[in-house]
């Protein structure tokens, strides 16, 4: 290959340098669509020849007597055995054939723009789409090589496959999708043959058409590590021998990393001169071989998809294979604000909806929602206005879907008077600790309505969007857990089976604490053990197992027991206030569970102000017993 030396100071064409700026070049002029309009003028022209080679074999067919041939014994055992021979051949071909599907780009509705909410991505996305569309011009002027492949990571409905169809609509060429899976086949040998041919089409359509752009969806299912570089990852620090087993993932592996850089073999017309050329150079002495042209590169790149990029095998991964990977996240609360507004520009809304204060307030409420949690949100109230015979949603409609969404469909359940009593009671409890410990929370919704599998419920969740946890919060949340136990202990002065859940979410979150972020008077981390005895077991297994991290455990659980104890002895009145409004009204959501608190207690507060005002005169009583008047008001 030329090497190519850019001159001090020289410039790059306005192309390139465009090709480097924020905005999609134009598909017509690129290199893309330039080679693709001198491949059509070649096509016509082929078709034109087609054509007038055709109608000559007609006028020649038109000669010959058919009777004659078909009076020939000879002709229908020809016939069979060719039929039966396409047959053959049809059939072995279509079990290693490519299972893509093709979409051009006119098929495709979405754009960039239809990409809510992930600007780092796309301006990575547009720079490796600009150097694609420009390829020839990149490697002319500048030497370089414009990536290859692509891979988006990300958890489920971030809109990964969603980016590969922009990508391509916006490209301007042919889009051939894949699910990993459908590479997958129980023929011997047949998995890699279809991964052979989906790159050869893809090869095919690019050099037809420019360019094409592949994507592999779900990708882990056939990338991933190969057995026994997993080991030579940390150093064969420890073994678990891969010898002698059989490895299924290697051969089809080998293959993509082989198909990624797979040497370009001529086509077509070229395939035939190098063939001859071939058979003239073998009769040529060394120093006089022909030389041709190199055969074209085909222009492809290729995205895959995957939510676990940790599970691949690290040679996919190099550079000039899936050397890019852009990570798609959950939306911020900025992020899902533009999907809210996205999405509600198609869905029929009340004018409320218009508000930039409820769109905020719905931004904020779906934390760790992602893209298409929203998008579902959305519709599930649409469903939610048509129950009730609106043609628009509301706000109320969107939050009973939130409801339905974040802790399932409530189900009546005949409780006995003494379990309505417990479990109110208990849920009371969670709520209660909860407004008094941690006021930054959002309580959402307190329930004795069976939902999911719970008989009653304290949904409560982060006003903000929150990357890490002080000590003081998760502290709370176990002091939250186990505000249901110790209100039964309380009033019941017994406990039911009810807390179990609450115990094990404790226990969950104080071995975090006692193991994993040396919150509890220990700074020896359970995480770091990667192998031994403990692999393969979580943090809480992890700190069960060690009989000091879980003599610590213990002392954290039986503090914040403790500390919920005296809290809600001290504000038994709120517990009782909740446990009623519970009681009569089976379920409080949002503000319902604060203005009861705050109701209750302010009154607990203005009665006990009252009381000691009207007491704090009064000279203390003291009954003389000696006195027999005395004794008998007692
Ligand atoms: N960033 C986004 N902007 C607008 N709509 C989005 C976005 N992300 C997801 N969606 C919506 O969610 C749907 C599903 O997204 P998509 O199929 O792209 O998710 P994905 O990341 O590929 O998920 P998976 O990992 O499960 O395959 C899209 O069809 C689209 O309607
Ligand atoms: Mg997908």
């Amino acid at each position: 290959m030329d090497t190519v030396t850019a001159p001090r100071g020289a410039t790059l064409s306005p192309f390139l340098t465009a090709a480097g700026g924020t905005a999609v070049l134009d598909v017509r002029t690129a290199d893309v669509g330039v080679q693709r309009e001198r491949r059509r003028r070649r096509r016509v022209a082929t078709a034109l020849l087609g054509l007038v080679l055709a109608g000559l074999l007609v006028m020649g067919a038109a000669g010959v007597d058919w009777e004659a041939v078909l009076a020939n014994p000879i002709t229908v055992p020809v016939l069979f055995i060719g039929l039966m021979g396409a047959f053959l051949v049809v059939y072995y071909a279509s079990s290693g054939r490519s299972p893509h599907t093709l979409m051009r780009p006119e098929q495709i509705d979405i754009g960039l723009a239809d990409v809510v909410g992930l600007e780092p991505v796309k301006e990575d996305v547009v720079r490796s789409l600009n150097l694609f569309l420009a390829h020839r011009t990149f490697a002319r002027e500048m030497g370089g090589t414009p990536r290859r492949g692509l891979l988006f990571e990300g958890p489920p409905g971030t809109g990964k496959t969603l980016m590969a169809k922009a990508m391509a609509r916006e490209a301007g060429v042919p889009f051939l999708f894949a699910t990993a899976t459908s590479f997958q086949s129980s023929y011997y040998g047949a998995t890699a043959r279809k991964i052979r041919s989906y790159f050869k089409e893809l090869r095919r359509v690019a050099r037809r058409e420019g360019g094409a752009i592949g994507f592999i969806d779900e990708f882990d299912a056939i990338g991933g590590t190969r057995r026994g570089l997993e080991m030579r990852a940390d150093g064969g620090a420890h073994g678990r021998s891969a010898m002698g087993t059989s490895d299924l993932a290697g051969p089809v592996v080998n293959e993509l990393l082989v198909q990624m850089q797979s040497i370009d073999t001529p086509v077509g017309a070229a395939r035939a001169a190098a063939w001859a050329r071939e058979r003239v150079n073998s009769l040529l002495p060394s120093h006089r071989q022909l030389t041709g042209r190199p055969p074209e590169r085909a222009n492809i790149m290729v995205l895959a998809s995957t939510n676990r990029a940790d599970g691949l095998d690290p040679a996919l991964l190099r550079p000039g294979r899936f050397d890019r990977r852009l990570s798609f996240e959950l939306p911020d609360k900025g992020g899902r604000r533009a999907l809210v507004d996205h999405f509600l520009r198609t869905k029929a809304h009340a004018p409320e909806l218009d508000e930039a204060e409820r769109r905020d307030a719905l931004a904020a409420v779906t934390t760790g929602y992602s893209p298409v949690m929203i998008e579902h949100l959305l519709d599930e109230a649409l469903v939610n206005a048509l129950r009730r015979g609106a043609m628009t949603m509301d706000w109320a409609d969107l939050e009973k879907a939130r409801l339905t969404e974040e802790v399932g469909l409530a189900s009546p359940v005949g409780y006995t008077e003494h379990e309505a009593r417990l479990i109110a009671t208990h849920e009371s409890g969670h709520a209660t600790v909860a407004w008094l410990v941690a006021p930054e929370r959002r309580l959402e919704v307190l329930t004795m309505l069976k939902r999911k599998n719970a008989l009653g419920m304290l949904a409560h969740g982060d006003r903000e969007d929150v990357f890490t946890r002080s000590r003081a919060e998760l502290r709370a949340l176990v002091e939250i857990a186990f505000g249901g136990m110790v209100a039964e202990e309380l009033f019941f002065g017994d406990v039911s089976t009810g807390p179990a859940g609450d115990l094990s979410y404790a226990t969950t979150v104080g071995a975090q604490m006692v193991g994993s972020a040396g919150m509890a008077g220990s700074l020896v981390s359970f995480d770091a053990v990667a192998a031994g005895a403990f692999s393969g077991t979580n943090i809480v297994g992890h700190v069960l197992g060690d009989a000091d991290a879980r003599r610590r455990l213990e002392e954290l659980l039986e503090t914040a027991k403790a500390r919920v104890s005296s809290l809600l002895t001290q504000h038994r009145h709120l517990v009782e206030a909740l446990r009623d409004a519970l009681l009569e009204r089976h379920e409080l959501v949002g503000s319902e569970i604060t203005d009861v608190l705050t109701t209750a207690s302010a009154r607990y507060d203005g009665s006990r102000a009252a009381t000691s005002a009207s007491d704090a005169p009064a000279p203390p009583l003291v009954l003389d017993l000696r006195d027999p008047a005395a004794a008998a008001v007692t």
